[in-house]
């Protein structure tokens, strides 16, 4: 039986009164974060209206009403109208052999996200332009967050918001009909359109002619004119290329890559709606919004003089399309910080679109902080020009290295696992908002606090199962088998599990799971080196296995909730 049944019944049968059922009661039984508050707990003063009376007095009524002796609970007691039940360590550790039984592979995941749609914008690069290393976390931390909604029962949608329009793709154009020939696209595209862009800009300066004709090209490109889209969508499928390189790599999906351009068509209706709600006022000829009632003191641009949309046009228009198109519980954007004031005023200047106060409730700026490379080493300026593909393909060399001589079959494909998992936990380890000094060496040490050092615990619990050649029964688990230190400490880390996924959501901060998975790796590395496992005492053995089985589930998923990927062997 569950605790919490077993915890409800007592308390309903104390309770006595008849506006409150049993399940009402186990529904507000909760895990305590602290584990000095005990097992379980329970808040009285949910109770308080239907008994007209104080927490800390209906505590007391039914703590004097519950005699332990006849439950399996050791002791309770009444700390501040909370009820806080505390059980003994061999129930406590058959409580948690029957909770992770119940869910077994599917450990940890949940159905409380049912019906509910998440909208996650992450990665974002723009086109044309190279995917630097702060495109590089929020594509990790984006795919964090949709891994821990999707496993949480939510629906989910990540939506890369691909930075794919501006008078810069006009340019561009007019660049590839002069030059294009000259290059060949198919090897670092990216570079060779950053080149075009350079000498269109050069020409630009010195011949105004050049100029307008960029000016009359966006417009061409606007109003649909098939040559320019052609080559529009070309530069697209350029970049896209070396960014699906880099997705590949993480193991990166989107469910819909819009991009802004494809916001075009709300636009009018979107300044239509500011317009006539009255928000848009006239500032030497362009159109702003003035947000200082909402205390935001810059006001937030909407409309450049020349009647051109920028940015936060577009934003506008994507956020509205999305409350039509999702109805969404949340809407994430995994942004830099410096773009903070920037959703700030997004999410302010939306009350203007006409749309529930739940959906602007709904938004969340996910600031990630910026990262930098370690001095001396590359300048951190010169650090947003590092290409992410290469600090990739750099670590999985790194790690070819180290393994060269390690008796593995699939040797690339390890490499390939470890050296990306390395980056990604690198980037996940932190509180996500603050800025970050990314060593690439540091991250690959096996023995420190990273990903590897994870994935190692993790084969580990795999390759004692595949010694012992079973994974024994739940029914035959002695729990008591369980009760030492350090085996109840594994235990308890494993139960702590879902909780720590729930808050990692809430808080959108991926670093909970990260930060968990390095202690319960912790705790059985201690467990490992106090106990032997394999061992005479079968019913023993039979307990330990079971344990490392829990562990090896328990750190499986919380790796594929990060986005990373369990070698078979290391
Ligand atoms: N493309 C932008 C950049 O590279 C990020 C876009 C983020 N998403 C959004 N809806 N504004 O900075």
């Amino acid at each position: 039986m569950e605790f919490e049944d077993e915890i409800a019944k007592l308390i309903y049968n104390a309770i006595e009164n008849e506006e409150i059922t049993e399940d009402e009661i186990k529904q507000n039984i909760e895990i305590p974060k602290d584990e000095a508050n005990g097992d379980y707990s329970f808040p009285c003063f949910k109770l308080s209206k239907s008994l007209k009376k104080s927490p800390i007095q209906i505590a007391d009524d039914i703590k004097d009403k519950i005699d332990v002796n006849d439950t399996t609970i050791e002791k309770i007691e009444n700390v501040k109208g909370f009820l806080n039940f505390y059980l003994s360590n061999k129930e406590l550790a058959s409580d948690i052999l029957y909770r992770f039984n119940n869910q077994k592979e599917e450990y940890g995941s949940s159905e409380m996200g049912a019906g509910k749609n998440i909208v996650i914008d992450f990665s974002s690069p723009n086109i044309a332009k190279p995917f630097h290393i702060g495109h590089l976390k929020t594509t990790i931390i984006g795919h964090c967050l949709y891994n821990i909604y999707k496993f949480l029962g939510f629906n989910v949608i990540g939506d890369n918001h691909l930075g794919d329009y501006g008078t810069q793709f006009a340019k561009l154009i007019i660049a590839y009909d002069k030059w294009g020939d000259e290059y060949d696209f198919s090897e670092n595209p990216i570079d060779k359109l950053a080149e075009l862009y350079v000498r269109i800009n050069k020409l630009c300066d010195e011949d105004e002619n050049v100029l307008e004709l960029c000016r009359e090209t966006f417009k061409k490109l606007e109003d649909g004119d098939s040559h320019c889209v052609e080559l529009w969508e070309k530069f697209k499928d350029f970049s896209l290329v070396e960014f699906n390189q880099i997705y590949d790599l993480l193991g990166v999906h989107f469910d819909t890559m819009y991009g802004e351009a494809f916001y075009s068509d709300i636009m009018p209706e979107v300044m239509d709606i500011l317009e006539k709600s009255g928000a848009l006022i006239e500032s030497k000829g362009a159109k702003i919004i003035d947000l200082s009632d909402e205390g935001i003191d810059t006001p937030f641009l909407i409309q450049k003089a020349n009647g051109s949309s920028i940015y936060a046009t577009r934003d506008m228009a994507t956020l509205l399309f999305r409350v039509r198109e999702y109805d969404y519980y949340k809407n994430l954007y995994v942004v830099g910080k410096e773009q903070s004031l920037y959703f700030k005023q997004v999410f302010a200047a939306s009350k203007y679109l006409g749309i529930d106060k739940k959906y602007i409730d709904g938004c969340e700026h996910v600031a990630y902080g910026l990262i930098r490379l370690p001095e001396g080493k590359m300048s951190s300026r010169k650090g947003n020009f590092i290409k992410v593909k290469d600090l990739l393909d750099d670590s999985i060399s790194k790690v070819k290295d180290i393994v060269k001589d390690r008796e593995i079959e699939n040797k690339d494909e390890v490499a390939k696992q470890i050296g990306v998992g390395a980056i990604v936990f690198d980037n996940l380890k932190d509180t996500t908002v603050k800025d970050q000094v990314f060593d690439l060496n540091a991250a690959l040490n096996f023995t420190g606090e990273t990903g590897p050092y994870i994935q190692y615990t993790t084969v580990r619990t795999k390759s004692v199962m595949d010694k012992a050649g079973y994974i024994p029964k739940y029914e035959e688990i002695n729990a008591e088998k369980l009760t030492d230190s350090s085996s109840l400490s594994v235990l308890k880390t494993i139960s702590e599990f879902q909780n720590t996924i729930i808050n990692a959501m809430e808080k959108s901060e991926p670093s909970y799971v990260a930060r968990y998975l390095l202690k319960l790796s912790k705790k059985f590395s201690n467990f490992y080196n106090n106990n032997k496992i394999i061992c005479t005492d079968k019913e023993l053995q039979d307990a330990r296995l079971y344990l490392t089985y829990m562990t090896n589930i328990t750190l499986s998923n919380g790796l594929k909730l990060l986005g990373i990927d369990v070698p078979e062997k290391m």
